[in-house]
């Protein structure tokens, strides 16, 4: 038997999934990740933190499965999107990277407005200017970090340094590059233009390749700290989000998907790149070459339930908090939770909004407040659904993968909320997945992306909603909107009580 490697880089860790030809998951592994937050709104990592785990993750990997090297024909990644990697003459790393979930940018957001026109963006790029994607980081650094600035030869995503470490080659692939709000998605190519109005020198945006370019093979120093023989093929991989797609089988427009990570997003495939979505959803360039996605994101999904557990239920497992959950009835007894803990971007693009728990009575317990945010964070999610649905899309069934897809509770209220038939899959490792399917597609077990999907992704449950909960939710979503304006005003004056 042969296998590939599928690499997700997230935020709270980096995963490695080892899958065979029939795209079963044989083994996996986390290392986690540590998020360095100097201030409110800040978020960073170190890139060579990733390169050490990464190395440290497929090491067990190989320990632990006991299987040989020469067997694993195949790697490929999915990254977390949009985090600033800069590089000197070197290629050396010159700061920290500045990642996704980081919100220090509203300032460099405008001076994008202003001297692009917000029109010419969403023209050129699709997207809104938001504080998460890579253009307004790399201007905060230009002006707020001039030496650094000076320094930069070349500007990376986080996935891109660790392929870089692992083959010495420096690339981008489109499925990334469409997150740095510096790529033309229609013409796939960087925007000369948008770098000339904003006096970015286009000699820092690396070559770009499709997520299934062979890349190249592992270096001696790469092969000697993963322990992968030399001859490895590596491919490009994509964006993480993208790889979920590919991971779910969402390679036809009539397919959405849920993915529940430390973000959470609702993702549909677009099959043109001229559908006007006004910048109300993301729209970037798919895995698969020619195609996209539209796209909701909630910032802090898995996250608010991390936050929450590691700050209120520090003494349970995560399954037993959410098994609390389902002792209580949906609603929560009257209890709200909305998940703007490091601000949101869809539908609210706001980065001072925080995070509030509405209707709290002297009798919730802590379930109560569990189940609040399991809701709170599905609720967000819906209101990307129904921007969507909005857009013509028709959504009758999402396939959920990530945290989401693990608790029968969690896939059952996702159900009743989006109104939709939900399906688990055999494996609910969507990123990965779809890593491991680019390298399967890669060293030749497939022709495409689509034949594998037909081998690798089994449906495993569908969840079908429940009319009684559907009508309950309904109710209550309509009080969950309202949250967000009654506290808006609230919490841009709270931002000065904020370090
Ligand atoms: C998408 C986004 C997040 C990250 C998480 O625009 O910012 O989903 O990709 O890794």
């Amino acid at each position: 038997m042969s296998y590939v490697l599928g690499v997700d880089l997230g935020t709270s860790g980096v995963k490695v999934l080892l899958v065979n030809r029939e795209g079963n998951v044989e083994y996996e592994h986390t290392e986690p990740l540590k998020l360095i937050q100097e201030k409110t709104g800040y978020a960073e990592q170190n890139p060579n933190e990733w390169v050490k785990h990464t190395y440290a993750a497929i090491k067990t990997l190989l320990l632990e499965t006991n299987i040989n090297p020469h067997l694993v024909e195949g790697i490929s990644f999915a990254g977390q999107m949009h985090g600033l990697v800069l590089l000197d003459s070197n290629n050396q790393v010159i700061r920290n990277a500045i990642l996704w979930n980081d919100t220090r940018t509203t300032e460099e957001c405008q001076d994008i407005y202003s001297k692009v026109g917000k029109d010419r963006l969403l023209n050129i790029t699709k997207n809104l200017a938001l504080e998460g994607f890579t253009l307004p980081k790399i201007l905060w650094v230009k002006k707020h970090e001039p030496n650094n600035f000076n320094k930069i030869q070349t500007f990376l995503l986080p996935k891109d340094y660790v392929r870089y470490q692992l083959t010495g080659k420096l690339h981008m692939d489109y499925s990334d590059a469409a997150g740095t709000l510096l790529l033309d998605i229609a013409k796939n190519k960087w925007s000369e233009e948008i770098c000339e109005l904003l006096d970015i020198p286009t000699k820092i945006c690396p070559e770009l390749i499709n997520s299934i370019t062979e890349v190249g093979m592992l270096t001696e120093e790469a092969s000697r700290n993963s322990g992968l023989n030399m001859d490895t093929k590596v491919f490009a991989g994509g964006a993480d989000n993208a790889c979920a797609a590919i991971g779910s089988g969402v390679l036809s427009e009539d397919k959405t998907l849920a993915s529940i990570g430390t973000s959470g997003v609702v993702l549909s495939y677009e099959e043109s790149s001229d559908k006007d979505v006004e910048g109300k959803v993301h729209y970037f360039n798919h895995g698969v070459p020619d195609a996209f996605y539209s796209m909701g994101v909630t910032l802090a999904a898995g996250h608010s339930l991390s936050w929450f557990k590691e700050t209120f239920a520090n003494d349970i497992s995560f399954d037993e908090l959410v098994q609390e959950a389902s002792s209580v009835e949906p609603g929560a007894e009257g209890l709200l939770f909305t998940p703007y803990i490091n601000g949101e971007r869809t539908p609210h693009v706001d980065a001072n909004i925080r995070g509030s728990f509405i209707g709290i009575d002297a009798s919730h317990k802590r379930h109560h407040f569990t189940r609040a945010v399991l809701e709170g964070i599905t609720f967000s999610l819906q209101e990307s659904v129904n921007i969507l649905r909005e857009s013509g899309k028709q959504i009758e069934t999402i396939t959920s993968v990530g945290g989401g897809a693990k608790s029968d509770l969690w896939l059952q209220m996702q159900a009743d909320i989006f109104q939709a038939k939900v399906i688990r899959l055999t494996s609910e490792q969507g990123p990965g997945m779809g890593a491991a399917m680019i390298a399967s597609v890669g060293v030749g077990w497939f022709e495409n992306l689509k034949e594998c999907a037909d081998t690798f992704i089994k449906e495993d449950r569908v969840y079908e909603p429940n009319i009684v909960n559907v009508k309950q939710y309904q109710n209550l979503f309509r009080l969950y909107k309202d949250v967000y304006q009654c506290t808006s005003e609230i919490n841009n004056q709270l931002h000065a009580f904020r370090n």
